[in-house]
């Protein structure tokens, strides 16, 4: 409880009194108090001490049109006083999902027209775990029950999805993953890669695959899941040589794919999905986030045709949500996407500011903590090391933490996974807000730097 302002204290008592919140030990929260954040615009957030931060990360990497957009609060409004509410159980639908579902299919790689809606981008891997192998018992192979992951891979936090995931702090509690998920290694080259050049290691890793699909037998294999690019696991960008891999092997092996675009989605890689961005084949796509520009929760899977031919001869699907297709949700998603399309934001992202952002980024590789800068699109992540030669990191210092802290207080939000600072802000980022990101960043680098030096 740290701020002067009685407002803050307030809120930060009724945190403490009442509020649990995700992905945070309870008790230091209580002895810090969260930060409020109060207000957004654009790429910026207030909080409720009057600081203006810029908001590096686009939330949890989802508000891709940037805050106060004024047209989704009005569709959303809209929406709730036409039919603010109903399901689509029992053979019934409505306008705003039926539009959204044309609407994606429009964007989405050919032969994928289909969309099943959720909550969120966990719900939508729960699924997609469902469906994988709902659809291989109607095909008569029930044993292909499987779904290959990756490790340090983030498929979201319900119990399939964080099974799913790769993450072993989240494995340790709560027993998981449950039974008929494994995992492979990932290709994140900077802190696995060891003495291979990252186009051997690219192949090794890919390689993965294929031993394991051979070693649980592939008539036992019903799919692989993995994101286009590893977002939370700290924005690994696989080795070129990686995916032609694995599509290789996808190709060999008759396993469903099923690419988890949660992050990748709508834009980040200035191309409409990841799997655009590396000519991926999916047959599945996990959405969420980027959607509704995380306006209102929405989710959901995408599927390929061929998939819903045989999803029709099953009968029913006994799957579903509350909220699945929620019509206030679909309206805000379906002026998300007119905003996202009609205002060329990806198209900018692709021609202008992506380039620009990774050319500033990499202006850091100088700096002396960063072994390594990289990214793609909208996505970077900044390795912290002590000595740049040997990838070697700073141990048990909390060198992102530090690093963390130090944006906070200097008006960036930059996210730290382990000794990796990760950025991804929202796409409508102007070439001098970038300019801010990157200034502030190097400040806060140096800030890093001379703290581990005194
Ligand atoms: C790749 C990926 N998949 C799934 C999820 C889970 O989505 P949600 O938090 O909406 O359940 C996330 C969340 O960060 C994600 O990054």
């Amino acid at each position: 409880m740290t701020s002067n302002n009685p407002q803050t204290r307030e809120w930060q008592t009724l945190s403490n009194d009442h509020h649990l919140a995700p992905f945070s030990d309870f008790k230091q929260l209580k002895e810090k108090g969260p930060r409020i954040i109060t207000s957004a615009k654009g790429v910026y957030l207030w909080d409720s001490e009057g600081n203006k931060i810029l908001d590096g990360m686009a939330g949890l990497w989802c508000v891709a049109i940037g805050y106060g957009r004024d047209e989704l609060a009005d569709a959303a409004s809209k929406q709730m006083r036409e039919l603010p509410y109903y399901n689509l159980f029992f053979q019934t639908a409505h306008p705003p999902v039926l539009e959204l579902a044309k609407a994606i299919a429009d964007i989405a790689p050919q032969g994928m027209n289909h969309v099943f809606f959720t909550g969120s981008g966990s719900e939508g891997n729960d699924t997609m775990l469902r469906m994988v192998r709902h659809y291989w018992a109607i095909k008569g192979q029930p044993k292909k029950k499987v779904i290959i992951s990756r490790k340090n891979g983030y498929h979201g936090s319900t119990v399939a999805g964080a099974s799913l995931g790769g993450m072993k702090y989240m494995h340790e509690q709560g027993d998981l993953p449950i039974p008929g998920i494994v995992h492979i290694a990932q290709p994140y080259w900077f802190a696995e890669g060891g003495d291979m050049t990252p186009e051997e290691f690219g192949v090794w890793a890919a390689n993965q695959l294929e031993e394991k699909i051979l070693e649980v037998g592939v008539d036992n294999v019903g799919a692989f899941i993995a994101e286009p690019i590893q977002g939370a696991g700290g924005v690994i960008i696989p080795p070129d040589t990686y995916w032609p891999r694995i599509k290789e092997i996808l190709a060999k092996y008759d396993i469903l794919f099923v690419a988890d675009e949660v992050i990748c989605g709508f834009g980040r890689t200035g191309e409409w999905f990841g799997s655009d961005f590396y000519d991926l084949k999916p047959d599945m796509m996990t959405i969420a986030k980027g959607l509704t520009s995380g306006y209102i929760p929405m989710g959901g899977l995408i599927v390929r045709d061929e998939v819903v031919e045989v999803l029709n001869e099953g009968g029913d699907f006994n799957h579903g949500f509350t909220y699945s297709g929620h019509p206030v949700a679909a309206a805000v998603a379906l002026e998300n996407i007119r905003i996202l399309r009609e205002e060329k934001i990806i198209e900018r992202v692709h021609a202008e500011t992506a380039p620009y952002l990774q050319k500033r980024l990499r202006e850091l590789n100088d700096h002396p903590l960063v072994g390594e800068v990289r990214g793609v699109g909208l996505l970077g992540a900044i390795e912290l090391v002590q000595d740049k030669a040997t990838r070697k990191r700073y141990e048990g210092k909390g060198v992102g933490m530090i690093c963390r802290t130090f944006c906070f207080e200097n008006g960036l939000i930059m996210r730290a996974v382990g000794d990796t600072m990760i950025i991804a802000p929202p796409l409508v980022i102007t070439l001098a807000e970038i300019d801010e990101l990157v200034t502030k960043a190097r400040k806060c680098l140096d800030l890093t730097l001379s703290a581990l030096q005194g």
